[in-house]
């Protein structure tokens, strides 16, 4: 299976991963070529655990000496498992038809765009610590609505901390975190 190589969505979440992963347990998930976890890793995170749902990029990974899972999203993390640092690119573009299902493992979040990324946060905010931190790509073609919707009702906070206007859509990187009485929702 195609292991997704590094684009500009890579490169602009790799940026804030070298500002944040410094002294924390990092877990990179959707891995893929392994960019995001050995920039943790190199920014000298204090541990590094990548997963992806795609077996070769597993196998890759670990060729590289990364510690890595298949897992789809936290399936395979234990449920007490806690890491200060979480980062995913996911899939987050609509379904493209003309698209073939190989790469659409890699670029498509579902019909809408956003499921993916729901059903990651779902399930994240049980794995961060309490001043954990969550960076997750998003698209301007991915539906904000839900998102933010789910954000909310899991009192949880975002703010967009980097942007990238590129031909066709723009990117962005979301900081999230859990809202504390001390940050109330901006
Ligand atoms: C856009 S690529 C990002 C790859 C790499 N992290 C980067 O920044 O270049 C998305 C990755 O998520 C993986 N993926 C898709 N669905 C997943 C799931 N349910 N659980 C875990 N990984 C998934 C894909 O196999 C792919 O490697």
């Amino acid at each position: 299976m195609l292991i997704y190589q590094p684009r500009e969505d890579s490169y602009l979440l790799q940026k804030q991963v070298k500002k944040y992963a410094k002294n924390k347990s990092v877990l990179d998930i959707g891995s893929g070529s392994g960019i995001q976890a050995l920039s943790a890793i190199e920014s000298g995170a204090k541990s590094v655990l990548a997963t992806d749902i795609n077996d070769d990029a597993i196998s890759f990974l670990k060729s590289q000496n990364i510690n890595a899972i298949k897992s789809n999203l936290f399936s395979k993390i234990k449920k007490t498992e806690k890491f200060d640092l979480i980062v995913f690119n996911p899939p987050y573009l609509p379904r493209e038809k003309k698209e073939d299902k190989e790469s659409a493992l890699s670029t498509t979040g579902g019909k809408m765009g956003d499921e993916i990324i729901l059903r990651f946060l779902k399930q994240a905010k049980s794995h961060i610590n309490k001043k954990g931190i969550i960076l997750i790509v998003l698209s301007s073609l991915t539906p904000k609505d839900r998102i933010i919707n789910l954000l909310k009702n899991k009192k949880m906070k975002y703010k967009v901390i980097s942007r990238q206007h590129l031909f066709f859509e723009t990117l962005e990187v979301w900081e999230i975190k859990i809202q504390t009485n001390k940050n109330p929702p901006h």
